[in-house]
């Protein structure tokens, strides 16, 4: 495992890319946000990387909402939301490495569903347009999806989250073939796009959790889900998705960049940026 980041997926972040409008006066501030980290990214490029996303009901159906699902897949489409699918590159797998995760979080006690075949949603391929902004004909890397259920409750506790993510690093760590792995957590920051409360944005949380993301998980991984939605709104919950990501590195982290920008869409964006140094000895 040699990074992790966290990332906003505002489908409108998305949406500026795909026409042309990232130096415009309204979203440069946010692009501008990215850029060291996108440099730093460009330098050490994984083999495979894992999104921890959730889908917005584009390819999982209400009906049947699994809390915790990992792709199977040797791709991914790209989903149509509505108005056309996104016009960037189909996303590969990496169906060994999705084997061998699976069965080890089961034996784990971690009963994920498996996905064999799955649309990938904004929530999945904005986070890859922040992280690869110019992909050409193909991502730099395969792709492992993991799905967090966030939009249906009861969703997972933010303590399972994190559990998730340190069994999904181990068993990342346990794959026989030397491969680099990063991990992205994404969603959040505070947010909340319908109800009485559209348009909330908690700043004191998400500077918070920017920061104890990195030094007090398990301060964030003991707050019921709840006082997520009441401090970060009804979509804010993605934030446990984010402990995935952190769960999945060692103790030995590095920030290498972050970042804060409100509003994209109607949502507080961040990005934050660990390298995983546990590789490099003491883990
Ligand atoms: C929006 C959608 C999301 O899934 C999200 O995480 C943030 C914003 C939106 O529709 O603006
Ligand atoms: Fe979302």
């Amino acid at each position: 495992m040699i990074w992790g980041l966290a990332t906003s997926h505002v489908p409108a972040i998305g949406a500026a890319m795909d026409s042309g409008k990232t130096r415009e006066a309204h979203w440069k501030p946010l692009f501008d946000g990215y850029t060291p980290a996108r440099e730093w990214m460009a330098r050490h490029t994984p083999e495979v990387v894992i999104v921890v996303y959730n889908d917005h009901a584009n390819s999982v159906d209400l009906d049947l909402v699994p809390t915790f699902g990992v792709g199977t897949a040797g791709s991914y489409a790209v989903a149509d939301e509505g108005w056309g699918a996104r016009p960037v590159p189909p996303v590969s797998g990496a169906p060994e490495l999705s084997e061998h995760l699976v069965g080890e979080l089961i034996d784990d006690s971690f009963d994920v569903a498996t996905f064999h075949r799955l649309d990938v949603d904004h929530g999945l391929t904005v986070p890859l347009s922040v992280c690869w902004p110019d992909p050409g004909e193909t991502w730099p890397c395969a792709v492992i999806p993991v799905l967090v259920n966030v939009i249906q409750y009861p969703q997972p506790t933010a303590a399972r989250c994190y559990a998730l993510g340190r069994a999904l690093g181990r068993a990342v760590r346990s794959f026989p073939e030397d491969k680099t792995v990063a991990v992205l957590g994404t969603g959040g920051m505070s947010h909340q796009l319908a109800g009485a409360r559209a348009g909330l944005i908690n700043e004191e949380f998400d500077r918070m959790f920017l920061q104890a993301i990195e030094t007090e998980p398990e301060k964030l991984a003991a707050l019921s889900r709840e006082e997520y939605i009441r401090a970060a709104g009804t979509e804010g919950i993605e934030l446990i998705m984010w402990l995935v990501m952190r769960g999945a590195l060692s103790e030995n982290i590095r920030r290498v960049h972050d970042t804060y920008h409100v509003p994209a869409s109607s949502t507080a964006a961040a990005l934050a940026l660990f390298e995983d140094l546990g590789a490099k000895g003491t883990a």
